[in-house]
This record gives C-alpha cells, sequence and structure tokens, in this order.
C-alpha cells in the first residue's frame, strides 16, 4: 500500500514510522526541509523514547520530502497528521489541516483514502469530504476517514505499537476494508490492539470525549486534593483508597501543578467552544478548564504568600517541560510561573535535563524584553540551580528531580523553602529535615 503521511510531528511522524514497521512503505512530508534533512540522516526532531531505532531499522520502508506534489499524486491512503492549535477564542486553528487537504485536492491523480488523525472538530471530516469532492479531478474515488490518536508523548511508540485501541470512523465500505488491511499487522500477536469501527463523527468524538474526561479527571483530583489541604486530610492516601475501585482505577489520579501539554489544554477549550457554538454548554468541561487554570499557578500562590517581597531574590525552577520524559513546552505551568516570579522583581535560577532550549523560545514567545528574560539563568545540574536562592519550586517529576537528595536544599540555599508541585518527597523525609516544605494536598 503507498501511504503517505502529511506532517511529521509526534502524531505524524510516530505513526509513519509503526506503519513502516508493520511492513507498509510510507512516505512522511513536511514543509520543513530542516526536519527532512534531519530525518533523512536517521535522526528524529523530536524526542521520543524508541523512535530513532525503529527509524533506522525501517529505513528501507520509509521516505522523507517536503515534495508533496509527487507524493500526494498516486498515494492509495494519505494520513493528515498536522497540529490543530487552538485560536485566541478557543476554537480550533484547522489552517494546516485545509493547507494539505488543498494541496492534496489539487495534485491526487487516482482513487484514495484520506485518513484524519489530526484532532479536529466534531463535522469536520464531512467538510472535508465536501470540500475534496468538490475540487478533486474528476472520475476520482475520494473518501474520508477519521481515525483519531490516542499516544502520549514520552511514550508515543510503545502507545502506537501497543494501542489502547484502533478507532476508525467511516460510513464508506470500501474504506472500511481498506483500513482493516492497514491496520491488520497491529490487531495481532504481539500487539492485539482493539480495533472499533464506528461512523465518523463518533471517531471524531471518541478523541474529544477521551481527552476531556481524562484532563477532568486530573482537575477533579487536584480540587480535591486543595481540599484535603484544608481538612487535613492527605490526597496520596485518598487516591490510593479511591483507586481500587475498578471503576475508578489508580491511573490518571495523581494531583500536580494542572495538566499541560499540546492535547488537555486545547481540546477542553476546543470542545466547550464547539459546544457553546451548539448552544449546549458542558458544564463540567468548563469547570475543569477553570480549576486548571488556578492549579497551574497554585505552587507560586503559596509562595508569593510565604514572602513579604520577592524582588532581587533568587528563586529556583526544577523542571520547565510539562511532564517528564518529553521537551515540549507547550502549555507547561513552568511559563507561567516563571513569568510571575520575574512580574514580581524575583530572578529565576532554572534547571531542566532537556528542556531548556526549547523553554528559551517559549519564554521569549511570552516575554519579548530581553531585559527580563536575561533574569533568567540556566542551569545543568540542580546544585548549582538552588545555590543561594531563597525558595524552590518543583514543576516536573523528572526522576533526577525526584530523587534528588532533600539534605542538599538545607546545605546550598540562602533559606530553605520549597514549593513541590509534584510531591516529590514524603512528609516523613521532610520532617526529618525539618524545612518549610509546600506540596499537593498534603
Ligand atoms: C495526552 C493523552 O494522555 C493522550 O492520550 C492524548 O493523545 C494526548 O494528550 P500527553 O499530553 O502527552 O497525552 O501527556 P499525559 O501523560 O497524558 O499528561 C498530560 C498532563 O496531565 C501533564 O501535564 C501531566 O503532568 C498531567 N497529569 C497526568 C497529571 O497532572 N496527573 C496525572 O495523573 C496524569
Amino acid at each position: 500500500m503507498k501511504i503517505v503521511i502529511a506532517g511529521t510531528g509526534y502524531v505524524g511522524l510516530v505513526t509513519g514510522v509503526v506503519l513502516a514497521n508493520t511492513g507498509h512503505n510510507v512516505t512522511c512530508v513536511d514543509v520543513d526541509q530542516k526536519k527532512i534533512d534531519l530525518m533523512n540522516s536517521g535522526k528524529s526532531p523530536i524526542y521520543e523514547e524508541g523512535l530513532e531505532e525503529l527509524m533506522v531499522k525501517n529505513k528501507e520502508r520509509l521516505n522523507y520530502t517536503t515534495d508533496y506534489k509527487n507524493a500526494y499524486k498516486n498515494a492509495e491512503v494519505i494520513f493528515i497528521g498536522v497540529a490543530t492549535p487552538e485560536h485566541v477564542d478557543g476554537s480550533a486553528n484547522l489552517d494546516y489541516v485545509y493547507e494539505v487537504v488543498k494541496q492534496i485536492a489539487e495534485n491526487l491523480e487516482n482513487d484514495c483514502i484520506v485518513v484524519i488523525k489530526s484532532t479536529v472538530p466534531i463535522g469536520t471530516n464531512d467538510e472535508i469530504e465536501k470540500y475534496l469532492k468538490e475540487h478533486v479531478k474528476e472520475n476520482i474515488q475520494i473518501s474520508i476517514v477519521s481515525n483519531p490518536e490516542f499516544l502520549a508523548q514520552g511514550t508515543a511508540v510503545k502507545d502506537t505499537l501497543y494501542a489502547s485501541r484502533i478507532v476508525v470512523g467511516t460510513e464508506d465500505e470500501r474504506a472500511k476494508e481498506i483500513m482493516r488491511e492497514l491496520y491488520e499487522p497491529l490487531t495481532k500477536e504481539p500487539y492485539n490492539v482493539p480495533y472499533i469501527s464506528m461512523n465518523r463523527k463518533s471517531a471524531e468524538m471518541v478523541k474529544y470525549a477521551s481527552n476531556d474526561f481524562l484532563a477532568l479527571k486530573i482537575s477533579y483530583i487536584n480540587e480535591i486534593a486543595n481540599f484535603c489541604e484544608k481538612v487535613g486530610a492527605n490526597i496520596e492516601d485518598v487516591t490510593k483508597g479511591m483507586g481500587y475501585d475498578p471503576r475508578i482505577g489508580n491511573k490518571f489520579l495523581k494531583a500536580g501543578i494542572g495538566y499541560g501539554g499540546s492535547c488537555f489544554p486545547k481540546d477542553t477549550k476546543a470542545l466547550h467552544w464547539l459546544s457553546r457554538k451548539f448552544e449546549a454548554e458542558l458544564k463540567t468541561v468548563r469547570a475543569c478548564i477553570e480549576v486548571n487554570k488556578l492549579q497551574k499557578i497554585r505552587m507560586y500562590t503559596k509562595l508569593k504568600n510565604d514572602f513579604k517581597s520577592l524582588n532581587g531574590e533568587n528563586v529556583a525552577v526544577l523542571g520547565l517541560t510539562f511532564k517528564a520524559g518529553t521537551d515540549d513546552m507547550r502549555e507547561a505551568p513552568s511559563i507561567d510561573n516563571i513569568e510571575l516570579l520575574l512580574d514580581a522583581g524575583a530572578n529565576v535560577h532554572a534547571y531542566d535535563p532537556i528542556g531548556i532550549e526549547k523553554f528559551k523560545t517559549a519564554i521569549a514567545n511570552r516575554i519579548p524584553d530581553e531585559t527580563v528574560q536575561k533574569r533568567i539563568q540556566y542551569f545543568d545540574n540542580i546544585d548549582a540551580t538552588i545555590k543561594d536562592c531563597v525558595a524552590v519550586m518543583i514543576m516536573t517529576e523528572w526522576p533526577e528531580i525526584v530523587n534528588y537528595d532533600i539534605k542538599n536544599f538545607k546545605k546550598l540555599m540562602k533559606t530553605v523553602a520549597i514549593y513541590d508541585g509534584r510531591n516529590c518527597y514524603s512528609l516523613e523525609e521532610i520532617k526529618k529535615e525539618n524545612v518549610k516544605y509546600e506540596s499537593i494536598g498534603r
């Protein structure tokens, strides 16, 4: 099968590489020549465990190109996996998707199935179908299939090979058959991925409903954690007690500094926006968004209450990425907290094992003033980061941060005040050290 993937981000590239690994020939298309050159040299443009190994292993079956015209011309199946970021009003921005759709319409010369992997609002597949049917050359049969992606960053390869499920939305019998055949290797040993067919709108909805449910779970547990602090309960014991109920489960119940990343923030906003458009507002999703907004800056709020002034003081921030195991900085709580620290006059000492370069770009977009940016100093080890600081904020659960020797805080800091947004330390350890310590829900 001649498979083409449009977009080589987390979704597109991982899908392409995994399909190549199951025996298909795959052409990955991107507009960024630098990225294409990098991939042609066997390197992955994103940090994702196991990805480069699979790129090298399947190099005979993988092509990378910016030449979309040739790629789309004779493709049998084209996957669209480009980004759908948010507009300022929260709705999904489909410009990249439509750019690809337009290019497909202009260049396609044979029958083709277009598979939408990008997360798109319910009804978008229908609109794309209408557009393509009106714009492709005469006599070309075209089918649109919704096939949402559920991978998480940091475990993207594993999440795709051993996916929790493959959801395929189409009513077209020919497309149904081809999609079955395409995914067959993943539905068999050793992967055994469940394969679920449905109509397109349902498939589009599965993606949003799943992500928003997970986001809700996080906002709920974060709110319960905040309440635990008020009433003297411990969120870790509470979630342990809850998690044994199989209807609740023990996953995705970790209280922290709110969800970030490329999916939950935009997908909650997009579904909420869509529900309002249909005059059927999803009130639970609205609450989830509101809770998360406050949770992201909860550590800063605590710190600010404890210090009369932060003006001219050094504050350490450990971890910049939105979670461990990725260098992605999208919607990372570190950005909001560091912006507030700088606003309050503090100097920031920042540490992250792999995210510093991407953080620099993210903070420059948020705070264009270079004199303010210069008040952030970057370090490649935790000892140097916390030295002479009056407080430390823990933002990401990187192993080197979670396992950092608690004794060093007293040795190296000017005054010890720890704001631990990821509950890295046990309360027993903290008690022994007798230091000022704030965490989530304990
Ligand atoms: C998520 C979904 O998991 C994935 O299925 C979807 O396709 C894309 O969005 P991702 O954003 O990569 O994946 O990361 P995930 O591990 O789900 O974490 C998202 C955010 O929630 C992170 O900020 C993380 O720190 C936070 N989180 C997660 C919690 O605060 N508590 C938890 O228990 C789990």
